[in-house]
């Protein structure tokens, strides 16, 4: 008689990626994950070719798995692992490190419980993260919003309003204040906490930009102000499922006539392991798992319109953009 694993091994439906033994070839991705992101990380002070010559046996896991082959003039690299521009690519790779610190504690948890959300995370990773959204901002100032009519009008006028909502550590709202110079952005948060080093970033920003921007404590659900904002950010994946449900009809009310929701989301997976992981580190992290298109399904059923969607880097959030009908 087979013992359960050795059913489990013959299972039908274990991908032929994972070879004979599954578990180890995990594993051994793990640790490219951990090459992937300690040569990122140094190719930010020096040329990534310096950096894998002086390594060649980590070099040679990025190469098993084709990131990156010999040349004649040295390494070629795959795309994916070009850097864009230095704080772009600061803010992805502690991304990553930080994505990699929380896989380690999920994996020390004895519990199996959930890790209590974003308040639960070390200040280092909530600045790391909360860093990685300067991205965000600035392909939201730079090449979302001018392409929404309308928008980029009414943030140049004076006095003109953005609520970003879940402001973390303030690092989008900065990007957001230094794109639109005439706009107030305000960042709200659930926790104390975050804020506090937020409003530390603001100290250490350029003067003129932190000016603009303000940060208070607030839950998304209790926005309560109508018919107030020239532009809404909001990171959906971040919020509860309950929050979200909460806050939607409440930032609608609060977006001005012809003004704009854009929303973060996180796209549909065809592949099976990058959803399950997507969706137990997104609830496991105190978020929910709406999906792209269910998010773009409540905007327009809460009476937004001419929804449309920005994907970011392939496979990575989706911006969900929809507008309130001008009267
Ligand atoms: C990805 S982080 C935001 C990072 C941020 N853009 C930055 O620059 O640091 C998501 C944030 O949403 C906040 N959040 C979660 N639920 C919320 C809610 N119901 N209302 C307001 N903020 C919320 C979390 O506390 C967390 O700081």
């Amino acid at each position: 008689m087979s013992t359960p694993s050795e059913s489990a091994g013959r299972s039908p439906g274990l991908s032929p990626l994972l070879g004979e033994n599954p578990v180890a070839v995990l594993e051994a991705a793990v640790w490219a994950m951990a090459a992937i992101v300690s040569a990122q990380r140094q190719a930010l002070s020096e040329p990534l070719a310096d950096v894998l010559a002086r390594d060649p046996r980590r070099a040679a896991v990025l190469e098993s798995v084709g990131l990156v082959r010999q040349g004649p003039d040295g390494y070629v690299v795959h795309p994916s692992l070009d850097q864009a521009d230095s704080a772009t690519a600061r803010s992805a790779v502690e991304a990553k490190l930080a994505s990699l610190r929380q896989a380690v504690s999920a994996a020390s948890d004895e519990t199996g419980a959930a890790e209590g959300g974003w308040g639960a995370q070390s200040d280092e990773v909530l600045l790391s993260q909360g860093r990685a959204s300067t991205a965000t901002g600035r392909a939201l100032a730079g090449k979302v919003v001018p392409r929404l009519p309308g928008c980029a009008e009414r943030l140049e006028a004076e006095g003109s309003r953005i609520l970003d909502v879940g402001t973390g550590v303030g690092a989008l709202a900065l990007a957001l204040a230094e794109g639109f110079p005439e706009a107030r952005v305000e960042g709200i948060d659930v926790l104390e906490r975050v804020l506090r080093l937020g409003r530390a970033e603001l100290a250490a920003a350029d003067p003129a930009v932190a000016a603009r921007v303000s940060l208070r404590r607030g839950d998304a659900a209790d926005v309560d102000e109508d018919e107030a904002y020239q532009l809404i950010w909001l990171p959906a994946p971040f919020l509860s499922e309950e929050a979200l449900r909460a806050a939607l009809p409440r930032l609608v009310a609060a977006l001005a006539p012809g003004a704009w929701l854009v929303a973060g989301t996180n796209p549909a997976v065809d592949d099976a392991l990058r959803r399950s992981v997507g969706q137990w580190t997104a609830v496991r992290g105190g978020g929910n798992a709406f999906d792209t298109a269910r998010m773009s399904e409540e905007l327009v059923a809460l009476g937004l319109g001419e929804a449309r969607t920005f994907p970011t880097v392939p496979g990575g959030p989706v911006l969900v953009a929809a507008r309130r009908p001008a009267c």
